[in-house]
């Protein structure tokens, strides 16, 4: 998308179609500039209006308004404002050119973050998956957005552009159907994105993978007839520090379940389970984009969950990168038993000091927070919090469980270090599961595990983003390792 900014006064807009903010309870800025009936009329007869996202459109004598409510003016987030220019877009997308769209005057965001959080909400609100692959798609017609602004927001925008864009680019590849993004098509795009943008790129063939000892990743992988991976890509932006940033993401491109296959009708959405593989892909594009002053190493085991002749079978027990041996209990949770090792392989091979990884893991977290939190969990309550704060910032909402041992105790296995469900029934599920991938950690490094889940991919529209993946946890990433 076109995004210009202009400071002309209200009363001069010549455009198509004009988007204007209004705060609940409040009368708008704008009232007595445009003055006009059918605005008087509007704003008496709807004296509740401005509840986020609520819409309306007025036709006055010479112009096309489209009202927009933003919440409670005292209350305004990062977020609020982000979908607010988001919900305009998405709704104009199909049947506008331009659009107008006037920023209320804000108090408690600074100009560099409205400017970030409009540029994302119109790139976001932009990008559509659902046509890619229809003989007959609907056009997009909008092109160009002009806001309308009394201070300079022109740094955040183009912050917030380059952010969108790395963020729309890992939507695409998840919402990718699985026929067409297998982990060897991932490490295509992978190759190009580490040349563009000079990132060290290391490949793990299976063989590469099983000869390091990686028994987790390889026993997962060796059940597809589709090659597996497990891919590094390096990031050096501050080479005198030795802080270094390990973010693993999860990069099933379909799960199947294993042998205990899926029962769920929704089994289609599970070329999702490679979300948090993009998320940390696209962490590690904005940050070189935005030439941030940090390291990272993002790591992403690469594999579908299939049922071959060679997958893996409960009672199967394996040795993880780790050390430990591993008991497969239950081969539809397999997101841990290639996160085991992928987060060791952060520790050792690449020292990173921080580890973060993010997993479509469990349903349970679905049960437990729907789709509005991501499942924070954690060894280390300083990285935990900083991270929950720094979502906060960015508009991202984040939820901690307990990690007391008592959950450890759950998933010793009978024959083995550890199995990988909980037993002798499933309980605490979304807790066992990141325990799991805890125990992959050996030198106590601070971790965090995010279980996005629920918040990985929408199968309803939001009046700001249509269906698919969202990319979560990108905004976070970056703004952490800022
Ligand atoms: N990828 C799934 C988790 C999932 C389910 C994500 C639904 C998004 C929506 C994961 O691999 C899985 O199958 N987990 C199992 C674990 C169980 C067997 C302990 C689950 O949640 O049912
Ligand atoms: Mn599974
Ligand atoms: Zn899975």
């Amino acid at each position: 998308m076109l995004i210009k900014v202009s400071r002309q006064p209200l009363a001069d807009i010549k455009a198509e179609l004009i988007v204007l903010p209004v705060f609940e309870e409040t009368v708008p800025e704008w009232k007595n500039t445009l003055q006009d009936p059918s605005i008087e009329h509007f704003l008496k007869s709807n004296p509740k209006f401005g509840k986020a996202y609520e819409t309306q459109t007025i036709f006055t004598t010479n112009k096309q308004l489209l009202v927009i409510g933003l919440g409670k003016k005292d209350k305004l987030t990062f977020e609020t404002l982000q979908n607010w220019a988001g919900v305009g877009v998405k709704q104009q997308l199909t049947k506008s050119k331009t659009l107008t769209l006037v920023l209320p005057k804000l108090t408690n965001l600074t100009p560099e973050q409205t400017g970030e959080a409009v540029a994302l909400g119109i790139e976001i609100a932009s990008h559509d998956p659902t046509q890619d692959y229809k003989s007959e798609p609907l056009k997009i017609t909008l092109h160009t957005i002009e806001i309308v602004s009394l201070i300079d927001i022109s740094k955040g925008l183009k912050r917030g552009q380059i952010l969108s864009n790395t963020i729309n680019m890992a939507r695409k590849l998840a919402d990718t159907p699985a026929n067409l993004m297998t982990p060897t098509t991932f490490v295509t795009q992978v190759k190009k994105i580490a040349s563009a943008n000079s990132f060290k790129l290391t490949i793990l063939t299976e063989a590469q993978a099983k000869q390091k000892g990686m028994g987790g990743f390889v026993a997962v992988a060796s059940g597809s007839d589709e090659p597996g991976f497990m891919l590094s890509l390096e990031y050096t932006g501050n080479p005198s520090s030795k802080e270094k940033w390990g973010l693993v993401g999860k990069g099933i491109t379909f799960d199947s379940g294993g042998l205990y296959a899926k029962p769920s009708p929704h089994m289609n959405e599970m070329k999702y389970d490679m979300c948090g593989a993009v998320s940390v892909l696209g962490a590690v594009v904005a940050a070189a984009q935005l030439n941030l002053k940090t390291n990272i190493v993002a790591v992403m085991p690469m594999t579908e969950n299939m049922m071959n002749g060679k997958a893996m079978k409960p009672g199967d027990i394996l040795k993880t990168y780790s050390g430990k041996t591993a008991e497969i209990l239950h081969t539809d949770a397999e997101g841990r038993v290639v996160l085991i090792d992928a987060v060791s392989y952060a520790e050792k091979d690449f020292k990173a000091t921080k580890i973060i990884d993010l997993a479509t893991l469990t349903g349970a977290v679905l049960g437990a927070l729907s789709g509005v939190y991501t499942g924070v969990f954690s060894n280390n309550p300083q990285l935990q919090e900083q991270v929950i704060e720094t979502g906060e910032r960015v508009g991202e909402k984040y939820w901690a469980f307990p990690m007391d041992d008592e959950f450890g105790e759950m998933i010793k296995s009978d024959y083995a270090d550890i199995s990988n469900v909980g037993h002798p029934d499933r309980e605490a599920g979304s807790i066992t599961g990141a325990k799991f991938i805890e125990a992959g950690i050996t030198k106590k490094t601070p971790w965090v595990h995010l279980d996005i889940a629920g918040t990985a991919w929408d199968s309803k529209p939001k009046p700001y983003r249509g269906i698919g993946a969202t990319g979560v946890g990108i905004k976070t990433l970056v703004e952490l390792v800022r």
